[in-house]
């Protein structure tokens, strides 16, 4: 069976050629069209101008990758959550190519497709994984621990209750003039830097439930700027509130304020991962989203898991499909195609708010 995915909620427009036997997924064709350089300048993504963007880039992707290739058999969207102006975008071009081609439809939810980016590690075959699977999903709009007790059959253990995780990183590192996205960015400056120079808080780390917040530990990034005198070259002086700058005595350095922030962000993410594990009691465990590209956070992880359960298997998104893209989106697609879960064209409409339980 062969699948043609489109991915649009954010700032990638993303197309990809999927073909899928019982116990594999092979990508055929797949390209995407990165908007970060037109964003940049913003500090964050524009919806008008990503949505634009996206109306230009998408015909010429798909004709790109379907080049020399026969008629798909279903072609997958992702109809949400996200940006409205990205989806619209991704849902007409799906629904006009499904009515064209006479083939069938399928909306996926963003977040589905992140679950399912596991199965594009090329050994890996679809048997191998057992249920339930404990899922963290960490990127620039979600924070979620789920549990995926089968494609398609999910339940939301906890999630953020503002920020999250990568939308916290992109803000710190906006502070510190970074251009976006800034969490690649305050993960390179904070490789060699010392984790424990500043002990920023852990929100929610101990509270009963799986849930998260990261917008006090960005105040908290930002008081710490303003209160003390790192390297004024490097910090966004204009971002920051009126205060007056201390002299510590040894002060931390820039790459030891990013292994810090980075350090409290990994710290409260894999406490609750591991509290959760313990909870549900999972056959296997995915890191998925944007920011389980983070190094720091996958290691810890890993690191934690093994100390509590050494056969307790881990798997973690292949680095190219962290972030956005459509083939993950087509992997989610095919179990719903298995089962012959069809939307007409008709009725498919993209959903910005839609959530995955
Ligand atoms: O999944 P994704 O591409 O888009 C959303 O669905 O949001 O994730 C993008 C997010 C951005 O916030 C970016 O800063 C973050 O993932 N990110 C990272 C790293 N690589 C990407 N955050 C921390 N460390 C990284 N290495
Ligand atoms: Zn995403």
């Amino acid at each position: 069976m062969n699948i043609l995915a489109i991915e649009s909620s954010c700032d990638d427009t993303s197309v990809a050629l999927l073909n899928f036997s019982d116990t594999q997924v092979k990508i055929l064709a797949e390209k995407t069209a990165s908007q970060i350089e037109i964003h940049k300048k913003y500090g964050g993504v524009v919806p008008e101008v990503a949505g634009r963007t996206h109306a230009e880039n998408i015909i010429p992707l798909i004709e790109e990758i379907m080049e020399g290739q026969k008629k798909p058999d279903a072609i997958a969207v992702t109809a949400g959550p996200g940006l409205i102006t990205g989806l619209i975008v991704g849902v007409e071009a799906a629904k006009t190519l499904s009515y064209l081609w006479d083939i069938p439809l399928i909306p996926v939810n963003h977040i589905e497709g992140h679950l399912h980016s596991v199965f594009l590690h090329p050994d890996q075959s679809f048997s191998k994984i057992a249920f339930p699977i404990l899922c963290l999903t960490v990127s620039g709009g979600h924070t979620e621990i789920i549990l995926m007790k089968n494609h398609g059959v999910y339940e939301k253990i906890g999630g953020t209750r503002d920020d999250a995780a990568g939308e916290c990183f992109d803000k710190v590192a906006k502070m510190l003039d970074l251009s976006y996205p800034g969490g690649p960015k305050i993960s390179k400056l904070g490789k060699d830097g010392n984790p424990d120079a500043i002990p920023f808080p852990r929100p929610m780390k101990d509270t009963p439930d799986f849930d998260f917040s990261f917008s006090g530990l960005k105040t908290s990034a930002l008081y710490w700027l303003r209160d003390n005198k790192l390297s004024a070259a490097h910090i966004n002086l204009s971002a920051l509130p009126v205060g007056i700058f201390a002299e510590p005595q040894n002060p931390p350095t820039l790459e030891d304020f990013c292994a810090s922030f980075e350090g409290a962000i990994v710290d409260v993410l894999t406490h609750k991962m591991l509290r959760a594990i313990e909870r549900y009691q999972p056959k296997t465990v995915f890191l998925v989203g944007g920011v389980s590209a983070n190094k720091r956070l996958r290691e810890t992880l890993e690191k934690k898991i093994k100390q509590y359960d050494e056969a307790l298997p881990l798997y973690l998104t292949p680095l190219p499909y962290a972030m956005d893209n459509a083939a993950m989106i087509g992997v989610a697609a095919y179990w719903k195609a298995k089962n012959k879960n069809f939307t007409s064209w008709r009725d498919i409409q993209a959903n910005p708010n839609w959530k995955i339980t």
